[in-house]
């Protein structure tokens, strides 16, 4: 009987200890700041997306954006996810969703993401990863025209071709195209 609670004690200490190891060098690069709801509709709008469109999210945290542009505009949905519990939370928050057959989420590094198939791409993340994500989308194979919305943070050597101010949370949102 004892050695069943020890294991399970394990079991349960191990794999706190992956989540935690897994997560944590993103939690502590950005966190989990969830963009208001106003903030979300703005910045999407701003990419004009049509149904069955492909909608990228880097950083999706627990799945609010995906799961709301999704059920607005029709477009399939994928988000990726480092951390693992905001990763359980948008799983959940897909599968609670009508639209969850055309929605995906993936516990992934974005850095390591396929994005072949984007045709919007959103990040809400930091100034930093920002310019990093800038550099890995020039250098990668995208379909032509890829728009690319990015909540607070511009691209330093990019002009948009759009910026829309947030007047509640004060920020701009950037719309650039690749
Ligand atoms: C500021 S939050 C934004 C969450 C969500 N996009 C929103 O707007 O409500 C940024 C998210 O990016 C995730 N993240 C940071 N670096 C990541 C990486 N390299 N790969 C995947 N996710 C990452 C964080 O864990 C966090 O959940």
């Amino acid at each position: 009987m004892l050695s069943i609670f020890v294991i399970i004690w394990v079991f349960l200490f191990l794999s706190g200890l992956v989540i935690f190891i897994y997560g944590f060098p993103a939690m502590i690069a950005v966190g989990p700041i969830p963009t208001s709801k106003k903030g979300i509709d703005k910045a999407v709008a701003l990419a004009k997306i049509k149904p069955d469109e492909k909608f990228y999210e880097l950083g999706c945290g627990e799945g609010r954006v995906l799961v709301q542009t999704v059920e607005k505009y029709d477009c399939y949905g994928v988000g990726y996810e480092l951390v693992y519990p905001y990763y359980l939370l948008a799983k959940i928050r897909v599968k609670l969703s009508k639209k969850s057959k055309k929605i995906e989420v993936r516990c992934k590094n974005f850095f390591k993401a396929d994005l072949q198939n984007a045709d919007v791409i959103f990040c809400f993340l930091t100034p930093k990863l920002m310019q990093k994500i800038a550099k890995m989308l020039k250098e990668m194979k995208l379909k032509k025209g890829v728009r690319v919305v990015s909540y607070a943070f511009k691209i330093n050597d990019m002009e948009p071709i759009e910026k829309i101010k947030h007047n509640k949370e004060n920020w701009n949102i950037y719309l650039y195209k690749f």
